[in-house]
Protein backbone atom coordinates (compact mmCIF):
# COMPACT_ATOMS: atom_id res chain seq x y z
CA UNK A 1 0.00 0.00 0.00
CA UNK A 2 1.35 3.54 -0.76
CA UNK A 3 2.65 5.66 1.42
CA UNK A 4 2.75 9.06 1.10
CA UNK A 5 -0.81 11.01 0.44
CA UNK A 6 -1.39 13.48 -2.63
CA UNK A 7 -2.25 16.81 -1.46
CA UNK A 8 -5.96 16.42 -2.92
CA UNK A 9 -6.16 12.85 -0.47
CA UNK A 10 -4.67 15.63 2.31
CA UNK A 11 -7.60 17.94 1.86
CA UNK A 12 -10.19 15.16 2.22
CA UNK A 13 -9.04 13.59 4.97
CA UNK A 14 -8.87 17.18 6.86
CA UNK A 15 -12.37 17.89 4.98
CA UNK A 16 -13.41 14.95 7.14
CA UNK A 17 -11.31 15.75 10.39
CA UNK A 18 -13.09 19.84 10.43
CA UNK A 19 -16.97 18.61 9.36
CA UNK A 20 -17.75 15.21 9.49
CA UNK A 21 -15.96 14.25 12.81
CA UNK A 22 -17.32 17.11 15.01
CA UNK A 23 -20.66 16.88 13.24
CA UNK A 24 -21.15 12.71 13.25
CA UNK A 25 -18.35 10.39 14.39
CA UNK A 26 -17.29 12.18 17.79
CA UNK A 27 -20.29 11.65 20.28
CA UNK A 28 -19.64 7.61 19.70
CA UNK A 29 -16.29 7.49 21.06
CA UNK A 30 -17.19 7.00 24.21
CA UNK A 31 -19.23 4.37 24.01
CA UNK A 32 -16.77 2.44 21.77
CA UNK A 33 -14.05 2.85 24.53
CA UNK A 34 -16.33 1.35 27.22
CA UNK A 35 -17.68 -1.23 25.54
CA UNK A 36 -13.64 -2.89 25.28
CA UNK A 37 -13.11 -1.42 28.75
CA UNK A 38 -10.38 0.36 27.22
CA UNK A 39 -8.20 0.95 30.64
CA UNK A 40 -5.12 2.38 31.78
CA UNK A 41 -1.84 0.80 30.15
CA UNK A 42 -3.49 -1.37 27.77
CA UNK A 43 -2.35 -1.57 24.27
CA UNK A 44 -4.99 -0.37 21.66
CA UNK A 45 -5.59 -0.76 17.96
CA UNK A 46 -8.55 1.06 16.31
CA UNK A 47 -9.49 -0.15 12.61
CA UNK A 48 -10.74 1.89 10.20
CA UNK A 49 -9.45 4.67 12.11
CA UNK A 50 -10.37 7.53 9.64
CA UNK A 51 -8.55 10.92 10.71
CA UNK A 52 -8.22 8.84 14.24
CA UNK A 53 -10.84 10.45 16.29
CA UNK A 54 -11.65 7.22 18.09
CA UNK A 55 -7.84 5.94 18.58
CA UNK A 56 -7.45 9.70 21.00
CA UNK A 57 -10.01 8.74 22.88
CA UNK A 58 -8.67 5.52 23.30
CA UNK A 59 -4.99 7.09 24.34
CA UNK A 60 -6.23 9.29 26.72
CA UNK A 61 -7.86 6.49 28.64
CA UNK A 62 -4.46 4.60 28.08
CA UNK A 63 -2.50 6.75 29.42
CA UNK A 64 1.47 7.23 29.13
CA UNK A 65 1.83 3.83 30.44
CA UNK A 66 -0.16 2.49 27.38
CA UNK A 67 0.36 1.99 23.52
CA UNK A 68 -2.47 2.84 20.55
CA UNK A 69 -2.24 2.56 17.14
CA UNK A 70 -4.82 3.58 14.62
CA UNK A 71 -5.20 1.75 10.78
CA UNK A 72 -7.01 2.72 7.59
CA UNK A 73 -6.04 2.39 3.97
CA UNK A 74 -7.02 5.49 2.81
CA UNK A 75 -3.49 7.44 3.16
CA UNK A 76 -5.09 11.30 2.85
CA UNK A 77 -6.87 10.25 6.45
CA UNK A 78 -3.60 8.79 7.87
CA UNK A 79 -1.69 12.01 7.10
CA UNK A 80 -4.74 14.09 8.41
CA UNK A 81 -4.71 11.73 11.57
CA UNK A 82 -0.49 12.74 12.10
CA UNK A 83 -1.44 16.45 11.62
CA UNK A 84 -3.73 16.21 14.59
CA UNK A 85 -1.96 13.62 17.06
CA UNK A 86 1.65 12.65 16.89
CA UNK A 87 1.36 10.20 19.77
CA UNK A 88 -0.24 7.24 18.17
CA UNK A 89 1.60 4.48 15.83
CA UNK A 90 -0.30 5.66 12.48
CA UNK A 91 -0.42 2.91 10.11
CA UNK A 92 -2.00 2.31 6.50
CA UNK A 93 -3.48 -1.10 5.74
CA UNK A 94 -6.67 -2.83 5.65
CA UNK A 95 -8.50 -4.55 7.71
CA UNK A 96 -8.24 -7.82 5.76
CA UNK A 97 -4.63 -8.31 6.17
CA UNK A 98 -3.32 -6.53 9.58
CA UNK A 99 0.43 -5.99 9.80
CA UNK A 100 1.05 -7.29 13.06
CA UNK A 101 1.65 -10.38 14.93
CA UNK A 102 -1.01 -12.59 16.83
CA UNK A 103 -1.76 -11.69 20.39
CA UNK A 104 -0.52 -8.35 20.10
CA UNK A 105 -3.79 -5.89 21.34
CA UNK A 106 -5.62 -5.76 24.84
CA UNK A 107 -8.50 -3.73 22.49
CA UNK A 108 -9.01 -3.85 18.53
CA UNK A 109 -11.71 -1.29 18.25
CA UNK A 110 -13.62 0.30 15.46
CA UNK A 111 -16.57 3.02 14.76
CA UNK A 112 -17.87 2.70 11.59
CA UNK A 113 -15.89 0.83 9.43
CA UNK A 114 -16.88 -2.45 8.96
CA UNK A 115 -19.41 -2.17 6.25
CA UNK A 116 -16.77 -0.80 4.12
CA UNK A 117 -14.64 -4.09 4.45
CA UNK A 118 -14.42 -5.76 0.92
CA UNK A 119 -13.80 -9.43 2.92
CA UNK A 120 -15.80 -8.87 6.51
CA UNK A 121 -15.01 -13.16 7.53
CA UNK A 122 -11.72 -11.99 7.23
CA UNK A 123 -11.26 -8.65 9.19
CA UNK A 124 -13.14 -10.53 11.61
CA UNK A 125 -10.69 -13.05 11.85
CA UNK A 126 -7.27 -10.95 11.77
CA UNK A 127 -9.31 -8.75 14.42
CA UNK A 128 -9.17 -11.99 16.76
CA UNK A 129 -5.62 -13.02 15.48
CA UNK A 130 -4.19 -9.72 16.57
CA UNK A 131 -6.18 -9.58 19.74
CA UNK A 132 -4.26 -10.87 23.31
CA UNK A 133 -6.19 -13.79 24.75
CA UNK A 134 -8.52 -12.93 27.12
CA UNK A 135 -9.12 -9.10 25.40
CA UNK A 136 -11.76 -7.21 23.93
CA UNK A 137 -13.53 -6.05 21.11
CA UNK A 138 -15.65 -2.92 20.78
CA UNK A 139 -17.67 -2.07 17.43
CA UNK A 140 -19.95 0.34 16.69
CA UNK A 141 -21.92 -0.24 13.71
CA UNK A 142 -25.14 1.76 12.26
CA UNK A 143 -28.51 0.83 12.49
CA UNK A 144 -30.49 0.70 9.08
CA UNK A 145 -31.21 4.11 7.62
CA UNK A 146 -34.89 3.82 8.15
CA UNK A 147 -33.41 3.83 11.46
CA UNK A 148 -31.19 7.12 10.76
CA UNK A 149 -34.29 8.89 8.57
CA UNK A 150 -32.26 11.55 7.82
CA UNK A 151 -29.81 9.62 5.44
CA UNK A 152 -33.18 8.23 4.29
CA UNK A 153 -34.23 12.04 3.65
CA UNK A 154 -30.58 12.42 2.30
CA UNK A 155 -31.01 9.83 0.04
CA UNK A 156 -34.32 10.38 -1.37
CA UNK A 157 -32.83 13.85 -2.29
CA UNK A 158 -30.43 12.46 -4.22
CA UNK A 159 -32.84 9.90 -5.36
CA UNK A 160 -34.94 12.76 -6.62
CA UNK A 161 -32.83 15.72 -8.08
CA UNK A 162 -29.49 13.04 -8.58
CA UNK A 163 -29.67 9.58 -9.56
CA UNK A 164 -30.46 6.17 -7.97
CA UNK A 165 -26.88 5.24 -8.26
CA UNK A 166 -26.25 8.28 -5.85
CA UNK A 167 -28.67 7.75 -3.50
CA UNK A 168 -27.51 3.82 -3.30
CA UNK A 169 -24.10 5.26 -2.16
CA UNK A 170 -25.81 7.51 1.08
CA UNK A 171 -26.74 3.84 2.14
CA UNK A 172 -23.95 1.94 2.06
CA UNK A 173 -22.87 2.81 5.91
CA UNK A 174 -26.55 1.64 6.96
CA UNK A 175 -26.03 -2.18 5.28
CA UNK A 176 -25.45 -3.69 8.40
CA UNK A 177 -28.56 -2.45 9.87
CA UNK A 178 -28.96 -5.99 11.57
CA UNK A 179 -26.55 -6.68 14.45
CA UNK A 180 -27.67 -10.78 14.14
CA UNK A 181 -25.37 -10.51 10.67
CA UNK A 182 -22.37 -8.90 12.78
CA UNK A 183 -22.64 -11.58 15.79
CA UNK A 184 -22.73 -14.50 13.08
CA UNK A 185 -19.16 -12.98 11.58
CA UNK A 186 -17.75 -12.77 15.24
CA UNK A 187 -18.81 -16.00 16.51
CA UNK A 188 -17.19 -17.08 13.29
CA UNK A 189 -13.76 -15.52 14.16
CA UNK A 190 -14.11 -16.84 17.45
CA UNK A 191 -14.83 -14.20 19.80
CA UNK A 192 -16.94 -15.18 22.45
CA UNK A 193 -19.27 -12.97 24.98
CA UNK A 194 -20.96 -11.00 22.68
CA UNK A 195 -22.84 -8.26 23.71
CA UNK A 196 -24.91 -5.54 21.48
CA UNK A 197 -26.24 -2.73 23.06
CA UNK A 198 -27.95 0.10 21.14
CA UNK A 199 -27.09 3.95 21.42
CA UNK A 200 -28.76 7.27 20.17
CA UNK A 201 -26.85 10.46 19.71
CA UNK A 202 -26.94 13.80 18.09
CA UNK A 203 -25.35 14.75 14.71
CA UNK A 204 -25.00 18.66 14.54
CA UNK A 205 -24.24 20.36 11.13
CA UNK A 206 -23.82 24.38 10.58
CA UNK A 207 -26.71 23.89 8.26
CA UNK A 208 -29.37 21.44 6.41
CA UNK A 209 -27.88 22.45 3.13
CA UNK A 210 -24.43 21.05 4.58
CA UNK A 211 -25.81 18.03 5.59
CA UNK A 212 -26.27 17.13 1.74
CA UNK A 213 -22.96 19.52 0.48
CA UNK A 214 -20.90 17.20 2.20
CA UNK A 215 -22.59 14.07 0.36
CA UNK A 216 -22.16 15.83 -2.79
CA UNK A 217 -18.75 16.66 -2.68
CA UNK A 218 -17.01 14.37 -0.31
CA UNK A 219 -18.42 11.33 -0.51
CA UNK A 220 -20.19 10.69 -4.29
CA UNK A 221 -17.00 11.30 -5.85
CA UNK A 222 -15.28 8.57 -4.11
CA UNK A 223 -17.94 6.53 -5.87
CA UNK A 224 -17.09 8.40 -9.84
CA UNK A 225 -19.95 10.87 -9.30
CA UNK A 226 -19.44 14.25 -9.86
CA UNK A 227 -21.75 17.45 -10.61
CA UNK A 228 -20.95 20.53 -11.52
CA UNK A 229 -21.20 23.53 -9.36
CA UNK A 230 -24.17 24.38 -11.25
CA UNK A 231 -25.84 21.16 -9.96
CA UNK A 232 -24.47 21.07 -6.75
CA UNK A 233 -26.13 24.61 -6.41
CA UNK A 234 -29.89 23.30 -7.69
CA UNK A 235 -29.44 20.13 -5.87
CA UNK A 236 -28.94 21.86 -2.43
CA UNK A 237 -31.95 24.59 -2.98
CA UNK A 238 -34.21 21.54 -3.65
CA UNK A 239 -33.48 19.70 -0.14
CA UNK A 240 -34.35 22.59 1.59
CA UNK A 241 -38.01 21.46 1.50
CA UNK A 242 -37.11 17.71 2.44
CA UNK A 243 -34.79 18.63 5.27
CA UNK A 244 -36.29 21.45 6.57
CA UNK A 245 -37.46 19.71 9.51
CA UNK A 246 -33.83 19.38 11.08
CA UNK A 247 -33.29 22.67 10.61
CA UNK A 248 -32.71 24.51 14.63
CA UNK A 249 -34.26 28.14 15.21
CA UNK A 250 -30.73 29.59 14.87
CA UNK A 251 -29.87 27.90 11.18
CA UNK A 252 -27.96 25.42 12.04
CA UNK A 253 -28.93 20.88 11.69
CA UNK A 254 -29.28 18.81 14.01
CA UNK A 255 -31.01 15.34 14.01
CA UNK A 256 -30.39 11.85 15.73
CA UNK A 257 -28.65 8.81 14.65
CA UNK A 258 -28.99 5.73 15.98
CA UNK A 259 -26.13 2.51 15.65
CA UNK A 260 -25.44 -0.56 17.89
CA UNK A 261 -22.32 -0.68 19.94
CA UNK A 262 -20.76 -4.92 20.23
CA UNK A 263 -18.32 -5.98 22.52
CA UNK A 264 -17.18 -9.28 22.41
CA UNK A 265 -13.87 -11.11 23.67
CA UNK A 266 -10.85 -13.49 22.43
CA UNK A 267 -11.06 -16.77 25.05
CA UNK A 268 -8.37 -16.99 26.73
C1 LIG B 1 -16.93 6.38 8.01
S1 LIG B 1 -15.19 6.29 8.12
C2 LIG B 1 -14.99 6.05 9.87
C3 LIG B 1 -13.65 6.55 10.33
C4 LIG B 1 -13.43 6.64 11.82
N1 LIG B 1 -13.55 5.33 12.45
C5 LIG B 1 -14.31 7.65 12.48
O1 LIG B 1 -15.09 7.28 13.38
O2 LIG B 1 -14.25 8.83 12.13
C6 LIG B 1 -14.84 4.69 7.46
C7 LIG B 1 -13.35 4.40 7.32
O3 LIG B 1 -13.20 3.04 6.90
C8 LIG B 1 -12.01 2.97 6.16
N2 LIG B 1 -11.98 1.71 5.41
C9 LIG B 1 -12.57 1.39 4.25
N3 LIG B 1 -12.25 0.15 3.88
C10 LIG B 1 -11.43 -0.35 4.83
C11 LIG B 1 -10.74 -1.60 5.01
N4 LIG B 1 -10.85 -2.59 4.12
N5 LIG B 1 -9.96 -1.75 6.10
C12 LIG B 1 -9.85 -0.76 7.02
N6 LIG B 1 -10.48 0.44 6.90
C13 LIG B 1 -11.26 0.63 5.82
C14 LIG B 1 -12.09 4.21 5.27
O4 LIG B 1 -10.84 4.56 4.70
C15 LIG B 1 -12.61 5.24 6.27
O5 LIG B 1 -11.58 5.96 6.87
Amino acid sequence: MSGEATQEELQAGRGYEALFVPALFAPWTGHVTKAARVREGDHVLDIACGSGVLARAALERVGKSGRTAGLDPAPGMIAAAKEVETGIDWVIGSAEDLPFEEDMFDCVISQFGIMFFQDRPKATREMQRVTKPGGRLGLAVWHSVEQNPAYRDIAAVLDEHVSAEAADTVRIPFCLGDPDQVVQLLLQAGFEDIAVETKEETAHFPSTRTMVEVELRGWLPLFNIHLSEEEISDVLKKSDATLSKYATPSGTAKFPTSAYIMSARKPG
